[in-house]
């Protein structure tokens, strides 16, 4: 058992908090945000995550997980302190530490004994010098100390089995000492753990998200040939992807990648490269091919209903990628924007997003279901790829629509299903 500190209760560190506790260790979750902390103490959960409810109640229960708004008393009861406060992007696309660096000062004055200080937020590499140097001016009583660097791989909507299977645990250390207790905390995940000095682990966490979005944007780039070849996306992934080198994984072709780390990842990756010297021209080129995926949805649009104005179109799913509420970066905000734009008029629904898309998006009609969207719709759009649109009855879909045109922007039907049934349905890279 070990006492552990996770400082920030967004994603990352609410899931890793709640899982470590979960692993018997004794946790106490920190944010700044003293609603947000209200809200856990109650059992109250401020993100949609399968599971995430369930393991808080639990463990808060067993007394294994506590919330506090005190840097300072989560620091002096831990071991182990983490650091997992967003480093969200600044305008040139570089990200902004501050929250970092105002955590490491605070860690610091707080220390009355040995601490590792653990950095789980996405950061630049050679971050981990700059919190040693912080920690060590701010550290008033000269106390003994490690830094180290343990970058998150999960998923949203995947993440409580993300964190608990992992593929690997990267930890990048300067000490024995540090590589130990890290190994002690992950042993009962029984994964494969990776140690290497700091500076390769925070490169680990970006060369991994940057390497799966150029899969992405490789299927995408593969979708287009395939439309202009006559030839099908799935059975082209499906037979590259078949090859144990290459995997299946991330080469589903669709509008493109979104969400809060793919985007921001790739374009800090661009900076960070660039800052060290490197043009990785090869990441600016996956960043374009994402940018056009969107913009050719909408001309797909367009092109199928000539004249968008004054159409009404349905739209199902906003959310970034199923099994989440998260609208950061969500290619339904610039396809909708656009289709606005051209004077059409949005009735949008979504599972779980829409009260987080009412936010980014105005003058749009949210529905009570996607029966309710498909109401005298001149065209249906498949935005994102929720399960329980791949069950819909098409027939009623059919039977509510102005005009029965499907734009499937994830490729969740059978072609050949759907013109039996007596619709247009256009997709990506069939
Ligand atoms: C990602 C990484 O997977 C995770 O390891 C990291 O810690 C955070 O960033 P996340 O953003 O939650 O996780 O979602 P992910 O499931 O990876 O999907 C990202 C985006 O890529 C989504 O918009 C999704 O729709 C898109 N995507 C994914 C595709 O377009 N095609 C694919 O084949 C896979």
């Amino acid at each position: 058992m070990k006492k552990v500190c996770i400082i920030g209760t967004g994603y990352v560190g609410l899931v890793t908090g709640a899982c470590l506790a979960d692993m018997k260790n004794k946790v106490i979750c920190v944010d700044s945000n003293a609603e947000k902390i209200r809200m856990l103490k109650r059992g109250k959960v401020p993100i949609y995550e399968p599971g995430l409810d369930e393991i808080i109640r639990r463990n808060a229960a067993a007394g294994r997980l506590r919330f506090t708004t005190s840097i300072a008393e989560g620091v002096r009861k831990s071991e182990i302190v983490f650091i997992a406060v967003s480093t969200p992007p600044k305008a040139d696309g570089t990200a902004d530490l501050s929250a970092v660096a105002i955590v490491a000062r605070a860690v610091a004055e707080a220390m009355d004994g040995y601490r590792l200080i653990v950095d789980k937020s996405t950061v630049p590499v050679k971050t981990g010098e700059k919190v040693a140097e912080t920690i060590k001016r701010y550290n008033r009583k000269h106390v003994d100390f490690d830094v180290a660097s343990n970058p998150e791989f999960l998923r949203e909507g995947t993440a409580v089995e993300d964190t608990m299977k992992p593929d690997r645990i990267a930890i990048g250390v300067s000490s024995k000492r540090a590589a130990k207790i890290l190994k002690e905390l992950y042993a009962p995940l029984r994964a494969p753990v990776i140690v290497t000095d700091i500076k390769s682990a925070e490169i680990i966490k970006h060369a991994s998200n940057s390497f799966l979005a150029l899969k992405i944007s490789f299927a995408n780039a593969l979708a287009h040939i395939c439309e202009l070849a006559g030839a099908n996306i799935l059975e082209v992934v499906e037979g590259v992807g078949l090859d144990r080198r290459i995997g299946r994984s991330f080469l589903n072709a669709g509008i493109g990648y979104g969400g809060s780390c793919f985007p921001k990842d790739v374009a800090a990756f661009i900076k960070i490269t660039e800052e060290l010297g490197y043009d990785f021209e090869l990441l600016r080129v996956v960043e374009k091919i994402n940018r056009e995926q969107r913009a050719r949805f909408v001309k797909k649009v367009e092109e199928t209903l000539w004249i968008v104005k004054d159409k009404v179109i349905g739209v199902l799913g906003l959310a970034f990628k199923p099994n989440t509420d998260d609208m950061r970066s969500a290619p339904a905000t610039d396809i909708i924007a656009a289709l606005q734009h051209e004077g059409a008029s949005i009735r949008a629904y979504d599972p779980q997003a829409m009260q987080n898309a009412r936010r980014l998006l105005t003058g749009v009609r949210y529905c009570a279901n996607p029966y309710d969207a498909a109401k005298g719709a001149d065209a249906l759009l498949i935005v994102t790829e929720w399960d329980e649109f791949r069950d819909l009855n098409l027939d009623r879909i059919r039977r509510l629509m102005a005009h029965p045109i499907v734009i499937d922007g994830r490729n969740i039907f059978d072609p050949d299903v759907m013109e039996e049934k007596g619709f247009i349905y256009k997709s990506i890279g069939r």
